[in-house]
């Protein structure tokens, strides 16, 4: 494969931003390149210097006056609700059964599963998101699916198959046993095929048994450099369900606590109603809160506090996703404009350097991939994307009063989408203008 060099305006993040003009927590070219040999980066810098290094027959790309980051990262998502998304009228428990459960149910059959896959991975690269921590759904085959549409983009995704055996309908429940053996067949057949990654995936606490629950620990420990995802502290009727299931525990979170579930790979889902003793358990542990403020708001779910979170004596790990199919936009700039809007309702403010170190780095390192992805540093896959800052007419215009860095990223997750992302490389191929190209 040969070289590729891109040349443009490239932004990386070194550290979380202090402020607007903590300059020193990101490298900025304006004349930047970015040198990509066999899907990795192998020199970034001024275009000048990167240039000099590229082999006589590199593909030269120019995307002057374009930014070129990280490719984004969604760390919370549910590929099988495409069809679920903007569903109306009801909170969480009243969505799952009258929306989701029925929606997943179409996934025992592995050809919807491979269909839905698919375009839900067009979507997300036509977004700008190169990398996501995925739901399938209770059937082995959605995983399968997902995994090998992945795998043949060469995307780095990180997925598992939902483990529920109770207070779910007939035909999506699985049982500790099944739950087990299915998880432990799709790690030996996925994790590390490429660039997959998979996540023990307890839905969450009220559809999975005492025995399930003892089942995922046990997966964890057998499998200690797995991922594990679930929900936590979403909703109040949620919390008070799980309380009565467990009533031995001394909160929600104390329930995947006594399982083992906690820890430096452990990303939990919300994470909006929480003591300040199971924040302290999540901090010890240093598991992962995972923002969701597009799904918060629609399920009325409440208002995540990111920066309370952040700053408290025993600070929590936060990543930030879109959760769809409570979540209502694909857009992680979407998402980040929406999650700025819950963390002013908390009174406080979030800089837009800081929105997009977490976007890339930030939500990197909370997947513990930041060897990997979420930053233009040499060694990393060459996931990239591209963005526009004028990609629409609107913010063309308002471009016209921007003077700084800072105004532009803000300007760019404030009024942008998928028209502002101009082009996204995965391990180093173009992958958004190819999606653009196929279509008939
Ligand atoms: N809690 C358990 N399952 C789900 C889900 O699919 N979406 C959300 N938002 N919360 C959940
Ligand atoms: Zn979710």
């Amino acid at each position: 494969m040969a070289q590729i060099l891109l040349r443009g305006r490239t932004l990386s993040f070194l550290r979380w931003p202090e402020d607007t003009n903590d300059h020193a927590a990101y490298r900025y070219e304006e004349d930047g390149g970015l040198l990509i040999d066999g899907g990795k980066m192998v020199a970034a810098g001024s275009y000048a210097d990167v240039a000099a290094a590229a082999a006589e027959g590199a593909k030269r790309i120019d995307h002057r006056p374009h930014l070129i980051l990280p490719g984004f990262i969604d760390a919370h998502v549910h590929y099988p609700q495409m069809g679920v998304i903007a569903s109306y009228g009801a909170e969480l428990l009243d969505w799952l059964n009258t929306y989701t459960f029925p929606e997943e149910t179409k996934f025992r059959d592995a050809q919807h599963g491979r269909r839905i896959a698919r375009l839900f991975l067009d979507e997300v690269i036509r977004q700008g998101t190169t990398t996501v921590s995925a739901y399938c759904t209770v059937h082995k085959q959605s995983v399968e699916a997902f995994f090998a549409e992945s795998h043949e983009r060469n995307m780095l995704n990180i997925a598992g198959k939902v483990m529920m055996d109770r207070n779910a309908p007939e035909g999506l429940r699985d049982t500790p046993e099944s739950g087990y053996d299915d998880t432990k067949a799709l790690i030996a057949e996925w994790h590390g095929k490429g660039r997959q990654l998979y996540a023990v995936t307890p839905r969450f606490a009220i559809t999975s048994s005492p025995e399930q629950m003892e089942m995922a620990g046990a997966l964890m420990r057998e499998f200690p450099d797995l991922h594990l995802q679930t929900h936590l502290a979403e909703n109040r009727a949620e919390i008070a369900f799980t309380q009565e299931l467990y009533p031995w525990s001394r909160d929600y979170t104390d329930v995947y606590e006594h399982y083992g579930l906690l820890g430096p790979r452990a990303l939990f889902g919300h994470c909006i109603h929480l003591s300040e003793r199971e924040a302290d358990a999540l901090s010890d542990s240093g598991s992962v809160a995972v923002f969701c403020p597009t799904s918060n708001l629609f399920l009325g779910s409440g208002l995540f506090d990111y920066q309370r979170y952040r700053r408290r004596e025993k600070p929590l790990r936060i990543a930030t996703a879109t959760d769809v199919g409570g979540g209502t936009n694909y857009s992680m700039l979407r998402t980040m404009d929406e999650g700025y809007k819950v963390i002013a309702l908390n009174g406080e403010k979030l800089n837009p350097l800081a929105s997009f170190w977490q976007l890339t780095r930030g939500n990197a390192e909370a997947l513990s991939i930041v060897d990997k992805a979420g930053t233009l540093g040499v060694g990393t896959d060459a996931d990239v994307v591209v963005l526009n800052s004028r990609g629409t007419p609107a913010m063309k215009l308002r471009m016209e009063t921007v003077d700084t860095l800072a105004e532009e990223l803000f300007l760019l997750q404030t009024l942008g989408d998928d028209r502002a992302v101009a082009e996204v490389y995965v391990a180093g191929k173009e992958a958004k203008s190819a999606l653009e190209a196929s279509v008939p």
